[in-house]
């Protein structure tokens, strides 16, 4: 075979082969295909697009590269559910242990990511003592005798995407339907999980920026799935605004808990009751939706869910006092208030910008090597289709800088206050099942 021949069928708009595919993906893993050939590849599929067979084998490809959990030693049917990111969404950090609470077993790898927040593990590292350095045999004992436990990412996953993404991030090919669905899949395949409930986000905070990509993507990773033997679905929710009130590691933290308690944001509760009754019926502890969310809400309500991630807490060597007292969490030495400019309606709240703003007050990494201030942030007051009067905060600031001119600038930028009527976008825009 000669990856010549393979970029020409491409570029000329023929499938490839199972076999064509396996064949540059471990000859790119191995070195002994260089990055021009690739790069022609990569973009010759993206203008000739691959069909559903061949978005399979290449994921599949992905995930022979390197190792894959085996999860085998856990009882019952593992779920594990993956967002397309956001911001300030805190939905993992609730649906660990509210579906956990109803004995499904959630094994988590989780990273900790660039981007406007820290990823799941440093928004749990806000609590005093938590750790992920689990080896695999506490990993698994966790999950069988708790139901849930978070491990950091171990073992070489998927490192043929590790080299393909860097690659598509330099050639103007990370926006490919094929390859994003492909690239998420192989990770969460080589995860080990049997059923994967995925939230592609769409609007502004959103990879996908509309409604009909983001719905393209997620038909693609739900055929991947199922495809390949694992019980795939989506729901499309809105990232046009931030989810929930507050963007920031320990502030996420604590409207985490408050969610488990049944006093959290509407919307953040309801996405939460959505994936997780989509995962509860997916492991087979429930045989519908309805009955699913029942017992979720229930869980919310008297106590099982926020006693679970107590003990999820504890289990992994967290303070679990914090959560019965907040302020125990890292504290942000200045409160800002953000007073509305003129009366009227809440129009926009631009996802990706005030995730920005949280950025530059030091919430998330722009490289690899930032420090993370777990502190700060920003807690939203005011959400799309509220009524505001002049005066009034929109949001709070937590900051440990005195002078954050540059941050109320850029905040006053993503949000619009209207004269007119605003309804509050929809927060779920569907769910695809194939
Ligand atoms: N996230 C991924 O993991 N891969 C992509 O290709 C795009 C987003
Ligand atoms: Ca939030």
């Amino acid at each position: 075979m000669r990856m010549y021949d393979i970029i020409e069928k491409k570029r000329n708009g023929q499938a490839l082969t199972k076999e064509e595919i396996t064949f540059f993906i471990d000859g790119y893993t191995k070195d002994e295909i260089p990055d021009y050939q690739i790069s022609a590849l990569l973009m010759a599929i993206y203008f000739q697009d691959m069909n559903e067979e061949e978005r399979a084998a290449l994921t599949m490809a992905m995930v022979e590269s390197g190792d894959q959990i085996d999860l085998s030693a856990i009882t019952g049917i593992k779920v594990d559910k993956h967002s397309t990111g956001g911001v300030g969404d805190t939905t993992t950090l609730i649906l660990a242990p509210l579906v956990a609470s109803v004995d499904v077993p959630l094994a988590k790898m989780s990273g900790r990511g660039l981007g406007h927040t820290g990823g799941t593990i440093d928004k749990l590292e806000s609590v005093p003592g938590f750790h992920v350095e689990l080896s695999n045999d506490e990993f698994i004992d966790l999950v069988n005798r708790n139901k849930v436990a978070v491990i950091g990412q171990s073992g070489n996953l998927t490192p043929a995407d590790k080299k393909l993404y860097s690659l598509r991030d330099v050639t103007a090919t990370v926006n490919s339907i094929p390859l994003i669905a492909s690239s998420i899949m192989s990770k969460k395949i080589a995860s080990g999980a049997d059923g994967i409930v995925l939230d592609v986000k769409t609007g502004a905070g959103a990879f996908m920026k509309n409604l009909d990509e983001s719905k393209a993507l997620a038909h693609a990773m739900v055929s991947i799935g199922n495809r390949v033997g694992r019980k795939t679905m989506a729901v499309i929710s809105d990232m046009s605004q931030p989810l929930g009130f507050a963007i920031g590691n320990a502030l996420e933290v604590k409207e985490a808990m408050d969610t488990l308690q049944g006093n959290g944001p509407e919307d953040l509760t309801e996405l939460c009751l959505t994936l997780g009754s989509q995962m509860v019926v997916l492991a087979g502890k429930a045989d519908t939706i309805e009955e699913a969310r029942g017992k979720l809400q229930d869980n919310l309500h008297n106590g099982k869910a926020f006693d679970k991630f107590k003990r999820f807490l504890m289990s992994q060597g967290g303070d679990a006092s914090v959560a019965d007292n907040p302020d125990l969490l890292p504290q942000a030495s200045h409160k800002i208030e953000l007073p509305a400019k003129s009366s009227g309606v809440v129009g926009k709240m631009i996802a990706d910008e005030l995730g920005t703003a949280a950025m530059m007050l030091g919430a998330g990494r722009a490289t690899k090597e930032s420090e993370i201030d777990l502190s700060v942030g920003i807690v939203l007051r005011k959400k799309v289709g509220d009524t505001v009067s002049e005066g009034e905060s929109l949001l709070t600031i937590h900051s440990n800088r005195q002078s954050v001119e540059d941050v109320i600038e850029k905040l006053y930028q993503s949000i619009d206050i209207s004269n007119g009527n605003v309804k509050a976008p929809d927060l779920i825009y569907g769910t695809i099942t194939e």
